[in-house]
């Protein structure tokens, strides 16, 4: 079976439930497997740890923000810090497909912004968006996407 790797960040769950769906999915309707990776606890003494990624990936990040409209004032981006190190690592940068973000539209302007951010610092696009655990059609949609991603970008036949 091939594999997609994907790189995330899930802290109460929602992306992980997301994912789940996903890898479900991708394996009933395409005989992809979905290899998952959670960095949230890839840290060691406040520092990320260092790994060099030698192949393809997608990421997939929920928005952790606080303070200021998340625009243009202030705001900070908290508890997902480890994706973002991951991706600066190296050249982990050129080899991310893309990002998938989300969050809660009760953020109005912030939601997603977290995604949006490192699509445009590290120079890969956004794929999609779903808030909160997403739909059902949140997963097809998205699937559907990544399969065909995938193959443009050679990492599956
Ligand atoms: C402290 C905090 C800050 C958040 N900031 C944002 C935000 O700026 N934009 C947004 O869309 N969602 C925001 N969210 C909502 C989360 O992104 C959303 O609940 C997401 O589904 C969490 O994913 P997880 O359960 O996989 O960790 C925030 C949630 C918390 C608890």
């Amino acid at each position: 079976m091939q594999t997609v790797k994907i790189y995330y960040i899930s802290l109460s769950g929602n992306t992980t439930s997301f994912l789940k769906r996903l890898k479900n999915y991708l394996r009933e309707d395409y005989a992809i497997h979905l290899s998952l990776s959670n960095v949230k606890d890839w840290v060691r003494d406040g520092e990320t740890v260092e790994r060099i990624i030698d192949e393809p990936y997608f990421s997939f990040l929920p928005s952790y923000l606080e303070g200021g409209n998340g625009l243009d004032t202030g705001f900070q981006e908290i508890l997902t810090t480890p994706l973002k190190e991951l991706i600066a690592y190296g050249s982990n940068r050129d080899k991310c497909l893309g990002i998938v973000g989300s969050g809660n539209r009760n953020f109005n302007k912030q939601y997603c912004l977290t995604a949006h951010q490192y699509a445009e610092s590290f120079g890969f696009p956004v794929i999609d968006e779903f808030e909160l655990r997403g739909t059902e059609a949140d997963v097809h949609r998205i699937g559907d996407k990544l399969v065909s991603l995938a193959r443009e970008g050679g990492l599956i036949k």
